[in-house]
């Protein structure tokens, strides 16, 4: 299902008018300084189960039909959501199974919000007659536009109606116990089972220690999830099924499989909150712009076509350690970036702050003084009249030969195993920093799994590729075989889904990267950790660079060694390799290494295999490059001006849009 055909870009964002119903004037204000911004787009109705269903059985309908109405007349599409983030009081106190158990199996009470049991029948029902309610009432009015269902999913409810529906996934997938008992190498410590109803999902004062159960549970309640989300789907759509759905993502690592979602949402739509100029961990401006880049390429690449970004915030999120207002032009370049990147929406949390509650404080486009004489509202009004300017890029995207693989298993089991480092933020941090040394290399990027087609793209990067499914090592064979470059880093092909360890025989050893070692000419023998304090070293094109965390000894068969370790009792084996292999080229980093090092390498792997730059120039520091729709945006990411060619200087935090 495809969004109405709108020729601008979407402005706006999370609007709550429930909060004020008692405040005419204040909703009169709303109106005409939305308008006043160039907002064309509300969210409504996030988190308003009270307003619409404050009693049992009791619907109030009648302020959204108004509200709905006043878009309309006002010309403002709205996308409304399904309350399903949060519940009203009265539930929770008669049908308490709603709420969540807990990982330590107590019962939640109530409070918050998205901690709900999806195995609940009540709960199920009652999200079903809101949403059915919801359909029939609006699902043809003129100012709808798309419907959201719920708000950010994440974490796990862990009640025995969930364990119950998690012995039946685990028949689904096994078969049989022995099956499971096999790939759960559940002989180590005696933990065998003898019928499925022993098992119970996982728990800090029970099960953690067997990774496979553990994947498992994060994957059944990911299917849950996205089951409670095909259910609400089908009720939204009950009375038109042409109006498009979607649900806010917020976090690659939150638990819900985004690939597999996907699949059930017609648009992708992300909530982006950068820590704008905070320098935690000495993180620069362009490390932030980075991350988010990260992001907007991932939820690009999960639709095939532009995203949505639903919420970010004009001014100060209050969610943070120290919540530090944006610089000014940062709110634009910000805005900018994303449109950069595939976003065809530039939306907020939230319209107006809120009086009350958690987040009072956080940054909206409206503060609590209710005026529009301020820094914020003009940085939006602005905001509002740039993506005008500049409409004839919407719907537009950019093809990206070159793609980082992020990939949701494997990411559940590098954090789960314990090797190379107990330091779980680690290994989503290291495939962040081999994306940023694409993007230094001024090429549009792709974010995609293991299940992704390899086709679309010249230059892949695998890195900490720890868990290959099924056909993994196949489609990287033949991705090289015809023609595509392939990166491989240290820690890759290392186990199966289910997080069980590849293996040999005498007559038949297994070496990894599982089932590649003649497309790679390597074979891993070992794995040595590095302390903090400690690194290796090698040289690649005359230059030194350092190798820290882990290096791998490898044995090259067949491929060019391009860097050979230093320092310490494997000095002289391999680090980095190429080889050809059919038409294409197979490249192996045995060990952690240096940014600057990553940049260089993916240089020349672009270079060979023909993938052109946006702009034909070496990485200027802070400066972003990204091409949409035949247009190049070049963004500063520095409050310093910068000279990116002979004739293009850029000043702080400023962007240009270039025709190509
Ligand atoms: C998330 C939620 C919003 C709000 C913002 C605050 O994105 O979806 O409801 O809590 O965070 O940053
Ligand atoms: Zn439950």
């Amino acid at each position: 299902m495809e969004l109405k055909e709108i020729k601008e870009f979407l402005h706006g964002g999370d609007y709550n008018p429930d909060q004020w119903l008692d405040r005419p004037e204040v909703l009169q204000d709303d109106i005409r300084l939305m308008k006043q911004a160039g907002v064309n787009v509300v969210t409504l109705g996030v988190f308003s189960w009270s307003s619409i269903e404050p009693k049992e059985g009791v619907f109030t309908f009648e302020w959204l039909d108004r509200i709905m109405d006043q878009m309309y007349e006002n010309g403002i599409h709205v996308i409304l959501s399904t309350p399903s983030g949060a519940r009203p009081p009265w539930m929770a106190q008669k049908y308490p199974e709603v709420m969540r158990t807990g990982e330590n199996r107590v019962p939640m009470l109530y409070g918050g919000r998205e901690n709900h049991c999806e195995s609940s029948p009540i709960w199920r029902e009652k999200v079903r007659l809101i949403d059915e309610k919801l359909s029939e009432r609006y699902a043809e009015h003129p100012a709808l536009i798309m419907w959201h269902l719920s708000n950010e999913m994440y974490g796990r409810c862990y009640c025995e109606k969930c364990a119950r529906n998690f012995r039946k996934w685990l028949q689904k997938k096994y078969g049989s116990i022995e099956e499971l008992n096999r790939q759960y190498w559940s002989s180590f410590w005696s933990h065998k089972y003898t019928d499925f109803s022993e098992i119970n999902p996982p728990a800090r004062h029970g099960e953690t220690q067997q990774h496979a159960l553990v994947l498992d549970y994060h994957r059944f309640y990911s299917d849950l999830q996205i089951d409670f989300l095909e259910m609400e789907k089908e009720a939204v759509q009950k009375y038109n099924p042409r109006i498009p759905v979607t649900t806010n993502m917020f976090n690659v690592n939150c638990g819900l499989n985004y690939q597999k979602l996907a699949k059930s949402l017609d648009v992708m739509s992300w909530d982006s909150y950068p820590r704008w100029h905070c320098q935690k961990d000495k993180s620069t401006e362009w490390e932030n712009a980075a991350g988010a880049g990260f992001v907007f390429d991932y939820a690009r690449a999960l639709g095939g076509k532009p995203f949505y970004l639903m919420e970010s915030v004009p001014s100060v999120p209050s969610q943070f350690e120290v919540c530090k207002l944006k610089r000014p032009k940062m709110h634009l370049l910000s805005s900018m970036q994303a449109v950069a990147f595939g976003s065809d929406s530039v939306q907020y949390f939230q319209w107006r702050k809120s009086n009350g509650a958690v987040e009072k404080f956080h940054g909206a486009v409206i503060d609590h003084n209710g005026s529009a004489d301020t820094r914020v509202f003009r940085d939006v009004c602005e905001v509002g009249a740039r993506l005008k300017d500049i409409s004839f890029i919407k719907g537009t995207q950019e093809k990206a030969r070159a793609a980082v693989i992020y990939d949701y298993d494997n990411m559940l089991a590098l954090q789960e195993q314990s090797g190379i480092t107990r330091k779980k933020e680690f290994f989503a941090s290291q495939i962040q920093r081999h994306y940023e040394a694409l993007l230094k290399n001024y090429v549009n990027v792709d974010v995609i799994s293991q299940e992704a087609d390899f086709s679309r793209y010249q230059v892949i990067i695998a890195p900490l590729l720890y868990l290959f499914k099924s056909d993994t090592a196949a489609k990287i064979r033949e991705f090289v075989e015809k023609g595509g470059s392939f990166v491989m880093t240290y820690y890759s092909g290392l186990v199966n889904e289910n997080d069980l360890c590849f293996s040999g025989t005498l007559s038949d050893p297994v070496f990894p990267p599982y089932s590649l070692n003649d497309v790679f000419g390597v074979r891993v023998m070992e794995t040595d950790a590095i302390c903090d304090d400690e690194y290796n070293e090698f040289t690649y094109k005359g230059e030194d660079y350092k190798a820290f965390t882990c290096c791998e000894l490898v044995e090259t068969d067949g491929a060019e060694v391009l860097s050979k370790y230093k320092l310490d009792f494997y000095q002289g084996m391999c680090g980095v390799s190429k080889k050809q292999y059919g038409e294409g080229f197979a490249y192996y980093i045995a060990c952690n290494t240096e940014d600057a090092f990553l940049y260089e390498l993916y240089r020349d792997v672009l270079d060979q295999a023909g993938v052109s730059r946006i702009l034909d120039i070496g990485y200027v520091k802070d400066v972003m490059i990204r091409e949409r729709g035949g247009y190049i945006f070049l963004m500063n990411f520095s409050r310093e001006t910068r000279t990116v060619t002979e004739t293009i200087t850029l000043g702080g935090y400023d962007y240009i849009i270039l025709q190509k």
